[in-house]
């Protein structure tokens, strides 16, 4: 693997782009694309279809992943899913049940509080699945089994390709636990693998659309706070959006699930709030419609990210609307993860921040 910008920037600017590249890589090692099957490059040490729930586990980028994954592993696999920030999971004494499952998420493999949660999890005789990108970590070895993304490395602090790559591993892991439950039958499993085999080809051409992204980034770097929404897989992605533009711009942003937003947060929209509204055109999408209608009339700015079907239905008032290929509801996260890093990093870069070394955050958070 070279180290090195290439033609690019910065790292992150690279790591966004290689995203097309290492999502197919990783498919390619769990997915037999000829059969329309997922093939788990491990066996399992349980049995999905035996398991009352599974506890997910993760920080930041990792946790966000793990959040999408729930809503997989539940419309999927029909598996309950729990889940929390490790930092509170290692605290919490929560019981597990001997011989379930606790699912880790971590790009380095190094960060503390999720070892420290793997480690919580086996003292409590549960089976331990990471989700690593480094698969020398220390939460690989630890784990009885590793599912590993091969995103390469990543040396920008924003997650970028290892977050999409986590996504496409657990999807991945949510097909094959519905497939052991009986949930997903052979022909139901050909489509999600159909749709999911086409998500590279997807990202690449989300990432023809940068252009218009770096238009609404001047934008975006006027504000002093956004607030991001998005309802189902699409409010993990609003707390991802959020995080990623804090984190490199510095200017403070907010995910909400947009049923929230009468609950409170509706209170700050003003013409000075850019609202991102994540809304790909899935069974949820009219009820995020709603949402933008009420933060229309109030005054406040949507950039929506969302496909051509959605926006011209409704006529919808936005400031901008950045339009997305359509792709299967499922699969969407994994593709729109790249307007959102883009977003983020033109915004960074527009407003001269060290975009790969954001001031006060590692790489890796090695201690607690
Ligand atoms: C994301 O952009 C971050 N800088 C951060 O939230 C990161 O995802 C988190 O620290 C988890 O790291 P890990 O995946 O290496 O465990």
């Amino acid at each position: 693997y070279r180290i090195d910008k290439g033609e690019y920037r910065h790292f992150m600017a690279k790591e966004i782009h290689e995203q097309p590249e290492v999502v197919g890589r990783t498919l390619a090692h769990y997915v037999d694309m000829a059969q329309g099957r997922v093939v788990l490059p491990e066996s399992l040490p349980f049995d999905f279809a035996k398991l009352s729930r599974v506890y997910i586990t993760a920080c930041g980028t990792a946790f966000y992943a793990g959040l999408v994954a729930r809503y997989w592993f539940e419309q999927v696999a029909r598996l309950p899913v729990e889940i929390d920030v490790a930092s509170e999971a290692r605290y919490r004494e929560a019981p597990l049940e001997k011989d379930g499952l606790t699912l880790v998420i971590s790009q380095s493999g190094e960060t503390a509080d999720t070892l420290a949660s793997l480690r919580y999890a086996k003292s409590q005789g549960q089976h331990t699945l990471s989700v690593v990108n480094v698969p020398t970590s220390t939460i690989a070895r630890e784990s009885s089994v590793v599912m590993p993304t091969l995103a390469g490395p990543e040396i920008g602090v924003a997650s970028t390709k290892a977050f999409s790559c986590q996504l496409t591993v657990l999807l991945c892991l949510a097909i094959a636990a519905g497939r052991a439950r009986g949930t997903l039958d052979a022909a139901g499993e050909r489509r999600l693998v159909d749709a999911l085999i086409k998500a590279p080809g997807l990202m690449a051409e989300a990432l023809t659309h940068e252009a218009a992204i770096e238009g609404l980034a001047r934008e975006v770097s006027k504000a002093r706070d956004v607030l991001y929404l998005g309802r189902g897989t699409s409010y993990p992605m609003a707390l991802e959006g959020a995080l990623k533009l804090k984190e490199i711009s510095y200017i403070h942003a907010e995910g909400y699930a947009a049923g929230e937003l009468k609950h409170g947060p509706i209170a700050l929209i003003d013409e000075s709030v850019p609202v991102i509204v994540i809304a790909p055109h899935d069974a949820v999408f009219e009820k995020t419609v709603s949402n933008m209608q009420e933060v229309a009339a109030r005054g406040g700015r949507i950039v929506l990210i969302g496909d051509a079907k959605g926006a011209a239905e409704h006529g919808l008032d936005t400031l901008a609307t950045f339009t997305m290929p359509a792709v299967n509801a499922t699969v969407a996260p994994i593709v729109y993860a790249v307007p959102i890093q883009l977003l983020a990093y033109h915004t960074a870069v527009f407003m001269g921040k060290d975009v790969d070394q954001p001031r006060n955050l590692a790489k890796s958070v090695t201690v607690e």
